[in-house]
């Protein structure tokens, strides 16, 4: 069964961000969870509007917390955001008007390294930005 936890590996060094996070790759751990034991198309839908509405909040907390800092390449971060944002709203859509109302396993992937890969690149440079402004 496909499953993804927070560990320490995904730590930005900044708790709030860290936070956010967790509650995230949790969200995304109750969408795996969910396809795999085969549960109903509304769910999944439920599920998929949670996680859409959780990165929502979550890119809005960490563009305010960028610009509180200074961030320099805060523009390039916040374009990645919205490229997230629209995937999402593509796969709901998508989802919706699917005839299996199934997810496949490529979109669970693309979800799964998209968010690995942006905490592990993009979002560590935060705190590596912090790190060394202070
Ligand atoms: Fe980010």
């Amino acid at each position: 069964m496909k499953s993804i936890k927070w560990n320490l590996d995904l730590s930005v060094g900044i708790e709030e961000i860290d936070e956010d996070h967790r509650r995230l790759i949790k969200c995304l751990d109750d969408l795996f969870t969910a396809c795999s034991v085969g549960q109903g198309p509304q769910v999944l839908t439920d599920i998929l509007q949670r996680l859409q509405q959780y990165t929502r909040e979550h890119f809005s907390h960490e563009e305010d917390y960028m610009q509180k800092i200074a961030y320099p390449i805060l523009e390039e971060h916040r374009a990645l955001h919205t490229e997230l944002v629209s995937e999402l709203d593509d796969i709901i859509e998508q989802h919706k008007l699917g005839d299996t109302h199934e997810l496949s396993n490529q979109t669970l992937q693309f979800l799964e390294d998209w968010l690995t890969h942006h905490i592990l690149i993009e979002d560590k440079k935060i705190g590596k930005f912090l790190g060394a402004a202070q």
